[in-house]
């Protein structure tokens, strides 16, 4: 009897010549296999020169990105038996250059996000012990801590490609992280200085940012959370 196989459609650049190919590829059909299982298997066994990025395989480290049947996902969380049958698509991030095949040159998503200076800048530190933080001051950046800059929200949100100057969902996230902090000295005013209030303005709330992220980060809730903070500044001022 035939084994059973998944087809996988994968679309490929040249690095070189910046050329454009589809390839397909038959992996046989293995209870649990992942997307990226699967892409390891095309390089191990089918063929070695596909590219692709990942590291931590768990969910954890945001490196796997990908179009999955023309939806930013997790290649390391889908399983190939979530999809509907039939040929499965996978394609590079959209809106930012390939560099080859699967792997996409983050600086743009990376650049913004680092432009709201996402650390700590505390002039004083506890001399000694941790820096304490309640229960309830944790509920503030619950869901930003979760983060893993997997650049999802940012190649789907219309705005990013409407304004040069928007700084997109995760960089926002990350700054209602880092000003919401408890543990961050002057974390809301250094939201104000490093970020400019009027950056803050331009969501059109269309939210496909929150519902793309694999890790319920919510960054359309946190841009409201900055947003209701620069209204009542602005109200008591
Ligand atoms: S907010 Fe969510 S979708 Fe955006 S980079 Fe972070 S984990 Fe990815
Ligand atoms: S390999 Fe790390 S999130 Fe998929």
């Amino acid at each position: 009897m035939a084994e059973k196989t998944y087809e996988i459609r994968i679309t490929r650049q040249d690095p070189d010549t910046g050329e454009k190919t589809k390839s397909f590829y038959q992996i046989p059909v293995i209870p649990g296999m992942t997307v990226l299982e699967a892409l390891w298997y095309i390089v191990d066994r089918i063929d070695g020169s596909l590219s692709f990025r990942y590291s931590c395989r768990g969910g954890v480290c945001g490196s796997c990105s990908m179009q999955i049947n023309r939806e930013v996902q997790l290649a390391c969380q889908v399983q190939l038996s979530m999809l509907p049958q039939g040929t499965i698509i996978i394609e590079p991030l959209p809106r930012l250059s390939v560099i080859k095949d699967l792997v996409v040159d983050m600086k743009p998503f990376m650049n913004k996000y680092n432009s709201v200076q996402p650390f700590f800048a505390n002039k004083k530190l506890p001399q000694q012990g941790e820096m304490v933080q309640s229960a309830e001051q944790r509920t503030d950046i619950e869901d930003s801590v979760k983060c893993i800059m997997c650049g999802a929200c940012y190649v789907v949100c219309p705005l990013v490609y409407k304004d040069a100057d928007f700084m997109g969902p995760a960089a926002m996230a990350a700054a209602q992280r880092f000003a919401f902090d408890s543990r961050n000295e002057q974390g809301k005013q250094r939201l104000v200085e490093v970020n400019g209030l009027g950056d803050f303005h331009g969501c059109l709330k269309v939210g496909k940012c929150s519902h793309v992220c694999p890790k319920g980060v919510d960054p359309a809730r946190r841009i409201e959370e900055i947003r209701e903070y620069v209204e009542a500044l602005s109200k008591n001022n």
